[in-house]
């Protein structure tokens, strides 16, 4: 499939809007949400940023997703793996000259097959921030309603279709990796898998590309302890966890 150069300036401003209490870089000034005044020192084209990206508040306790997913998955998964990415993405980016932003966005947008730690590291901070943020404790009969049910139902057939689809982009991804529901350039929603910590932002990399609304993240240290080898298990489990008014606002942010 033809690639799609997608994260025009607008787009990634209202990606930015999306994910920015998230993965904005504590001590810095926020891009973002605080353009430079112009009596500030204005940003110079060949300064190198300093980014300081920290982890993210978590937004409820360890326990909270359980038992769909344990508080020991979660507490390792948060303390470890993701804390792991955003100190690892940090010296990755120091003395870096390639990237010389600290919005996340854009250094997705720009990184490239041979930005192996920038890849690695900051999709890994990404990712987990989306993640974390789109799920909160389980719900039966957890389903969209409004605009996003109605294009869900559009683009896949049904809600069952749209389950279908994300769980078998899920199921199948080999190893390690994320499945996404995404907006394209189109403002249509797409669903697509990607490996390692790979993402729909990273245009340089990825088959389609688009702004990612709801991620699960396959990899078997978000399930292991608890499902063992049993991905569809944790799979079927993700999807009472799903926040869908979270997941709507961005839609909505993205689509108007
Ligand atoms: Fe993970």
């Amino acid at each position: 499939m033809k690639k799609r150069d997608f994260l025009k300036t607008g787009s990634i401003l209202a990606l930015g809007a999306l994910v920015a209490p998230l993965v904005s870089c504590g001590g810095e000034k926020d891009i973002k949400n605080d353009p430079p005044k112009t009596d500030d020192p204005q940003p110079n084209a060949n300064t190198q940023v300093d980014p300081s990206f920290k982890l993210p508040e978590l937004g409820y306790k360890f326990d909270a997703l359980a038992p769909n997913i344990d508080a020991e998955t979660v507490e390792i998964h948060y303390t470890k793996h993701h804390a792991g990415y955003v100190k690892k993405l940090n010296a990755a980016l120091k003395g870096n000259a390639k990237f010389k932003t600290n919005d996340l966005a854009a250094i997705m947008a720009q990184v490239g097959k041979d930005d192996t730690a920038v890849r690695n590291n900051g999709g890994g901070h990404f990712n987990h921030s989306l993640y974390w943020d789109i799920m909160g404790a389980p719900k039966s009969d957890n389903q969209p309603t409004g605009d996003l049910a109605e294009a869900l139902n559009k683009q896949f057939g049904s809600w069952d279709g749209f389950k279908e689809q994300f769980s078998k982009a899920a199921k199948t991804r080999f190893g390690s990796g994320w499945a996404w529901l995404s907006v394209n350039d189109k403002k249509e929603l797409f669903i697509s898998s990607t490996p390692n910590q790979d993402n729909p932002l990273m245009k340089n990399l990825v088959a389609e590309n688009g702004q990612p609304i709801l991620g699960i993240d396959v990899w078997e240290h978000a399930y292991y302890l608890n499902y063992q080898n049993m991905r569809g298990d944790y799979i079927s489990g993700f999807f009472d966890l799903i926040q869908w008014d979270k997941v709507a606002a961005s839609y909505k942010a993205l689509v108007g």
